[in-house]
């Protein structure tokens, strides 16, 4: 899937006032600072168009960009983040939940993972929250370009092995780089894939 066009549509806290048109729409989730403002960037050649943020906690709201005129991809704030007051906490949980859960034309939720760190409980809680709730979702290793391939492979079949432990079968598998661009063929291919067989 080539990406010709991607633009900034709308940010707010309420899935009721996210775009109403009926366009597919793809999400990336994951613990603040994990990449995935930067992920979206890098599968759509823009450095510019997602904020990102050395420090944890810098997406706050559900944002829509409209890509090639046709189908959305949805950047959301992280889960996590131990600096937030608990007030702030339990509003942002409540808003993605109901987005999660309500919003139809979400077709996929990529679930964004630290590829240097062992499988974290908040994680794996929230995948298996996903399962229950019978929202689809794949697993995505950011910063790759930080690991060596050997202790790549080794956390991968670590992270694997843990998900075994609750599922028949892993959902699919991402790894990627926002700094080399590592794996944007792939993710964007999968995208086409569901949007296709949509039609
Ligand atoms: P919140 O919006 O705060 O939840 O964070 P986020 O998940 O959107 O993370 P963001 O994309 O803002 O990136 C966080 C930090 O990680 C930034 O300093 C990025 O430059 C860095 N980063 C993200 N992806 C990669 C990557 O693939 N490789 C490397 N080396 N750094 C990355
Ligand atoms: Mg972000």
């Amino acid at each position: 899937m080539k990406i010709k066009e991607a633009a900034f549509v709308i940010s707010n806290s309420d899935y009721k006032l996210c775009p109403t048109d009926e366009r597919a729409e793809f999400a990336f989730i994951g613990r603040s600072n994990v990449g995935k403002s930067s992920l979206i960037n890098m599968l759509v050649n823009n450095k510019n168009l997602a904020k990102t943020s050395g420090r944890p906690g810098k997406t706050q709201l559900i944002n829509h960009f409209i890509i090639n005129n046709d189908w959305f991809l949805v950047d959301l704030p992280g889960y996590g983040y131990a600096k937030a007051s608990k007030v702030q906490r339990e509003k942002w949980e409540k808003f993605i939940v109901e987005y999660l859960t309500r919003r139809k034309q979400l077709l996929n939720v990529f679930v964004l993972l630290d590829c240097r760190l062992e499988p974290q409980k908040i994680d794996l809680e929230f995948m298996n929250w996903c399962g229950e709730k019978q929202i689809p979702f794949s697993m995505v290793f950011t910063k790759i370009d930080k690991l060596s391939s050997t202790a790549l492979q080794k956390n991968l079949a670590k992270y694997k092995k843990e998900m075994l432990k609750y599922w028949d079968a892993l959902p699919p598998v991402f790894t990627t780089s926002s700094e080399s661009a590592f794996g944007k063929e792939k993710i964007l291919n999968y995208i086409e894939q569901i949007i296709d067989s949509m039609k």
